[in-house]
């Protein structure tokens, strides 16, 4: 039998993830290995085992699809993390029976595709015994180990192409249009999608806005002659003085959404005009990559078969100046990386009339 490896994808789906399973397949194969798939992220490791093998025919063409092919889930009997900063013991039987079906298996190593909270459970996989590598994945871009994760480039580009198409709507109807995008801890899909499209107005969880200000700087533009004003809010951005909104808790963990319409019922109440909102959820989490994340994607999975065969376990793969290097996984969890409120970024886009509504 040939030496196996094991894949599988946890959390939010996002694109770029079959271009990491092609990589992994791709290059394990060069390697005379064979890789075994598991089925719903974690839960494939459940007895008895939900799997697939991966050859080279099953990732033929997998490349632009967005999603999957293994499947995902940020629910489970494996989550270890239900919010920022928190950490829950994946129980020991769990553990032992994932553990019962990798030596059925005969597979020497896992190779985990996913978030921060995915890489807290690989972490206690790895103390438990499981040789494990690990695979950033975010479109949120909020992970401090890595410099970019793949799947943020195809949100932001999601984002830029609706405000390109919301602008004319804003100067048609004098109105002024709020697009909610993604991003819970972290602006970044914000302020970048914001920045490539043109907004106005960007409010992101790191600066907290007042409606005031953002009342003032829509009156301001009218006086000054704009016919429409654009603003991007990231679903956790909150006011001052005020809490993210939240739309319900599952799990332990909370979904946010609902911040854009109370953005535009304020502005509207203050400033007399027509506002609306248009929320963009998972759109930006599906679809075709963009040339960056399916380029990231292949090279982080290849660079994880590099390091199964070179023995690095418990490390995770990391963009660095430019190279796809290796950190230790437990080093890389439970570190958000947010956006500098006083950083380059922010002050580009103030010199480009962008207000943050503070
Ligand atoms: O972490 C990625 C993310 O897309 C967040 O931006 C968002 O809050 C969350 O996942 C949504 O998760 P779900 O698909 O479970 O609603």
């Amino acid at each position: 039998m040939k030496p196996r490896i094991g894949v599988l994808t946890s959390g939010g789906d996002c694109p770029g993830l079959n271009a990491v399973l092609r990589g992994v397949v791709l290059a394990a194969e060069k390697l005379g290995w064979e890789v075994v798939g598991f089925r719903d992220g974690f839960e494939g490791l459940l007895p008895p085992g939900n799997h697939v093998i991966l050859d080279r025919q099953s990732v033929n063409g997998i490349m632009a699809l967005g999603g999957t092919i293994i499947g995902t889930t940020n629910r489970g009997h494996f989550v270890a993390k239900v919010g920022a900063g928190d950490r829950t013991i994946v129980p020991e039987d769990i553990i032992a029976g994932a553990k019962k079906i990798l030596d059925e298996l005969q597979v020497r190593a896992l190779i985990i595709v996913g978030g921060d909270g995915s890489m807290v459970t690989a972490q206690q996989l790895q103390e438990a015994g499981i040789n494990c590598i690990g695979v950033p994945k975010t479109i949120d871009n909020d992970l401090e180990a890595t410099a970019t994760t793949f799947g943020f480039d195809s949100a932001v580009a999601v984002v830029m192409d609706a405000l390109d198409r919301v602008h004319t709507t804003a100067t048609s109807h004098r109105r002024v249009m709020v697009v909610e995008v993604m991003g819970r801890h972290a602006g970044w899909i914000a302020l970048h999608g914001g920045i490539a499209g043109g907004a106005d107005i960007i409010l992101i969880p790191e600066i907290p806005f007042d409606f005031d200000k953002i009342a003032s700087v829509v009156k301001a533009r009218e006086a000054a002659g704009y016919l429409g004003t654009v603003v991007v809010v990231a679903e956790g951005a909150r006011p001052k003085h005020g809490e993210q909104i939240k739309r319900d808790v599952e799990g332990g963990e909370f979904r946010l959404g609902g911040v854009g319409e109370i953005v535009a019922r304020e502005i509207a109440k203050r400033t007399g005009k027509e506002a609306r909102c248009c929320v963009l959820g998972h759109l930006q989490r599906g679809g075709a990559p963009t040339t960056l994340d399916r380029i990231l994607g292949t090279r982080f999975g290849v660079k994880a078969v590099q390091l199964a065969s070179e023995g690095h376990f418990g490390s995770m793969v990391s963009y660095q100046n430019y190279q796809v290097r290796q950190v230790p996984i437990a080093e890389a969890v439970n570190r958000l990386k947010l956006v500098p409120p006083n950083g380059e970024m922010v002050q580009t886009a103030g010199d480009v009339d962008i207000s943050f509504g503070d």
